[in-house]
């Protein structure tokens, strides 16, 4: 807290002291910027004004992210986990605070994940990624599947942190909701199991946002069963053949199908992408889209039928035929400057509003719109199940710029596209507050504010960002981090405040 005084170089030395050569990789270390590299997935983070931290500590066992936060709290450095390190904001790796230094627990080497079939459960270690999980799954079994992001090279720990959709989520829900146990470092550096950590700190870190309520090591994950067969469909549908058309009734169709499809959209360009993921066979995708949205003109030519670990390959990498270890590539550097904002829809968009946003795709395609429908599960989960509060929405949308060139302009170029656009939606989106999904993370609505002495946020203020991703759940977020680290060891630029003390 703020009382401890910040001691670098005992910081160093305690974890000299404590843990094993080879995992402490300090500024001067010859590796350390590969190592800080290794995750790093936007290149907007690589910059040298960047804040880069002090020490990078490359976790490969439990207690060595204990040792780390118990050397931090004692000599005030503050710790950021990163599992994968996708986070749209590199919290996970960089501090808008030059001042104050701060280290990394990385945990990319924490990735075993054991599968097993008879109880339908797994345990994975939050480094493993989401294509690795994948992987390991259907390595065991091809009748069982984990309802978790689209992206393979996501980190399992920040992903199920945020709470984690994907293509199966109108039949199963978040990645979240089948987290039935897991194993974590609080703030004073103790292992805490579910039973150990309580309810209400268990509620938090599924869908709370990471970097808040400790370090999740790894997660008990109850699997899902999937169907020897499942189907997936891509059509195209360009603004001249009725695109505008579709997307208005894609609004009321989508969230209404059966929950063993998902039909999402991507519009880039002049056209927009209608992909579907279907628990089924073709027949049945066929018999549905004609009864419910025979304007799409989906025919049977359209379907490809697969098992479900190529439909997640089909999905990743768009197209059939890859292998399946392609799943295992983590990547090793950055390809790519990117912007994501995020959006709830609750009432259909009108068509002439989908009409005059076409004009916002005109340029060169690094600009995109990602519609996910909810419905189905999502629909029947309480909002206060989980901390994730958009449950009954129609669908979110994201927006993503992407870019390559390292310059101003075409930085204020992509970034603007993504904010204006953001701001023209305003009317048509969720208000009071309007929402956006943590896993989607955006500086933009908001910053914790630390003052000068690095004293504490302010609650009030963290609101208006809190409620955004969290709505009612903020308060109950924040009351349990009062309980569980009350002196705000774990923060970053959008973590959890602690709930003032009433009255
Ligand atoms: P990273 O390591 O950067 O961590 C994110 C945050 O969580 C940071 O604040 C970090 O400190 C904290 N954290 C990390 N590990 C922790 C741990 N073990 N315990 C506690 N806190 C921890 N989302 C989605 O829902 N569906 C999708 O399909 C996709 N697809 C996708 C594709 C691509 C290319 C990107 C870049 C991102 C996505 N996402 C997504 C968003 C993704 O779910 C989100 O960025 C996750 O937080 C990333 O988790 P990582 O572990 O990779 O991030």
């Amino acid at each position: 807290d703020a009382a401890t005084s910040v001691n670098t170089t005992d910081f160093v030395g305690c974890l000299a002291a404590h843990l094993p050569p080879g995992i402490v990789y300090t500024q001067s270390s010859e590796s350390y910027p590969s190592v800080l590299e290794f995750s790093i997935k936007n290149l907007r983070f690589v910059t040298p004004a960047t804040p880069t931290p002090l020490v990078i500590v490359k976790a490969t066992h439990a207690t060595h992210v204990k040792v780390t936060v118990r050397c931090g709290a004692v000599h005030g450095v503050r710790v950021r986990p990163r599992s994968g390190g996708h986070d749209y904001e590199g919290l996970s790796y960089r501090s808008l605070d030059a001042a104050r230094p701060f280290a990394i627990v990385d945990l990319a080497a924490l990735r075993a994940i054991r599968v097993d079939v008879r109880s339908r459960s797994a345990w994975v270690e939050s480094g493993a990624t989401l294509g690795e999980l994948y992987y390991g799954i259907a390595n065991k079994s091809a009748r069982l599947g984990f309802p978790a992001g689209v992206g393979p090279t996501v980190g399992v720990g920040g992903h199920l942190c945020g709470g984690g959709f994907g293509l199966m989520l109108r039949k199963h829900g978040l990645a979240a909701d089948h987290v039935v146990d897991a194993v974590m470092v609080d703030a004073k550096g103790r292992l805490l199991d579910r039973a150990a950590m309580g309810e209400d700190h268990f509620w938090a870190i599924r869908g709370g946002g990471g970097g808040s309520f400790g370090i999740v090591v790894s997660w008990k994950l109850r699997l899902v069963r999937v169907p020897a067969t499942v189907t997936v469909f891509t059509v195209h549908r360009p603004r001249n053949q009725s695109a505008s058309d579709l997307l208005t009734k894609w609004q009321h169709v989508a969230p209404a199908l059966p929950r063993e499809m998902i039909l999402r959209v991507v519009v880039q360009n002049q056209d927009a992408q209608f992909e579907s993921l279907y628990l089924g066979r073709c027949t049945g995708v066929i018999a549905t889209m004609t009864e419910m949205f025979p304007e799409l003109g989906v025919t049977r030519r359209d379907c490809i039928e697969m098992s479900w670990i190529e439909s997640v390959l089909y999905f990743a990498f768009y197209g059939t035929g890859k292998p399946k270890e392609m799943l295992l590539d983590r990547g090793t550097k950055p390809d790519r400057y990117f912007k994501g904002k995020s959006d709830f829809v609750h009432e259909p968009i009108p068509r002439g509003v989908w009409e005059s946003t076409w004009s916002w795709f005109l340029e060169d395609g690094a600009g995109l719109l990602i519609l996910d429908p909810f419905g189905g599960r999502m629909g029947s989960v309480a909002p206060s199940a989980t901390p994730f509060p958009h449950r009954r929405a129609l669908y979110n949308m994201q927006y993503y710029g992407f870019w390559f060139d390292n310059t101003t302009e075409a930085s204020e170029q992509h970034m603007g596209w993504v904010r204006g656009l953001h701001r023209e939606m305003e009317p048509y989106v969720s208000k009071s507050p309007r929402g956006a999904y943590v896993n989607y993370k955006d500086l933009d609505i908001g910053v914790n504010d630390y003052g000068g002495d690095g004293a504490g946020t302010s609650y009030e203020k963290a609101r208006v960002w809190g409620e955004a991703y969290f709505k009612d759940n903020f308060e109950r977020l924040a009351a349990v981090k009062a309980k569980v680290d009350p002196s705000d060891f774990f923060r970053n630029e959008q973590s959890i405040p602690p709930l003032p003390l009433q009255g």
